[in-house]
């Protein structure tokens, strides 16, 4: 296992384009992957517009130009080769990311640290595809990236300690605090405890006792959440939290059917919860 250098990102989407951008921040070269063109494009113009914001909030005391000139589109998977660290972060399908890691690591040197963002499928069915699972982990960012310090590192069957103290140091480096999650876990640790709370929350909802506005503000005010339930979903999709729903067990409560049923998959559609402008800010009735 060398040096982090060049970090390989697979996925240009939500996460994929935050953890791009937090390792070029943090000075690594980044080479991002998508299998669609313009998801790319989206990517690199999002990531611009965030440092831009992040400066104007005075967050970020860098030069946009500089960590954007660090990043660098892949149009293929090969182009990935020379990488000492690739994260995948493609759609929560098991075999989705099970065909993408089959031919990732034809790809990478026998050496390169794979890691997969997944929220919630088990290690285990990932780092099968994966030669040599020691260098397999899996790192669970936590979307904005560029704003949430939390990564969940996620221990497959195989891997050593040498690759979690890897990803210990280089989650350290693009700024944020890592956990370890030692055992097979559905929904890890942090959301485990969370689709706790959610679900009471979606009951709560159901039978008419509060709005999502009312049980936001009251976790946000009473238990110090940065955000509530409702938003916490519609940020990080109505469809994601349906597919870790099932993987922990539950079919998706009634309302999050429906929700998917309509296409409200929260703040990317516009409309989950609650409404969203173009500028993807709440719309307060
Ligand atoms: N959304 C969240 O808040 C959140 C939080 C933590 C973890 N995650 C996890 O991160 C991963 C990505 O989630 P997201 O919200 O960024 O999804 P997304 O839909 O925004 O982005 C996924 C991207 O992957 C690309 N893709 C799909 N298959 C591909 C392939 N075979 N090769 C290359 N690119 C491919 C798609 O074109 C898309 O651009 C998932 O595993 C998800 O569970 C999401």
């Amino acid at each position: 296992m060398s040096v982090i250098r060049k970090v390989g990102v697979v996925g240009a989407g939500f996460m994929g384009t935050g953890i791009a951008q937090v390792s070029a921040t943090a000075g690594y070269e980044v080479l991002l992957h998508d299998s669609r063109a313009e998801a790319m494009e989206k990517s690199l113009s999002k990531m611009r517009s965030s440092l831009d914001k992040l400066k104007a909030k005075g967050t970020f005391g860098g030069n946009t130009d500089e960590v954007m000139a660090r990043v660098r589109k892949a149009e293929t998977l090969k182009e990935l080769a020379g990488c000492d660290l690739v994260i995948e972060a493609v759609y929560e399908s098991v075999s989705v990311k099970q065909e993408l890691l089959e031919e990732l690591v034809k790809v990478v040197r026998p050496d390169a640290l794979v890691s997969s963002n997944t929220s919630s499928i088990p290690m285990e069915s990932l780092s099968e595809k994966v030669p040599n699972p020691q260098r397999f982990i899996g790192t669970h960012f936590f979307g904005p990236v560029p704003l949430m310090a939390l990564v969940e590192l996620v221990l497959g069957p195989e891997t050593s300690e040498a690759t979690l103290e890897a990803a210990k140091a280089f989650a350290r480096s693009v700024g944020k605090t890592p956990v370890v999650v030692r055992k097979p876990s559905p929904g890890f640790l942090v959301n485990r405890i969370f689709f706790a709370a959610a679900l009471e929350a979606l009951r709560c909802l159901s039978e008419g006792i509060a709005t999502p506005e009312d049980i936001d503000a009251g976790m946000r005010l009473g238990y110090g959440w940065a955000a509530g339930p409702f938003e916490v979903m519609d940020g990080a999709g109505v469809d994601v939290m349906a597919a870790v729903f099932m993987v922990l067990g539950f079919d998706p409560p009634q309302q999050v059917q429906e929700m998917l049923e309509k296409g409200w998959l929260g703040r990317k559609t516009g409309r989950g919860f609650y409404e969203y402008g173009p500028d993807g800010k709440k719309i307060i009735k």
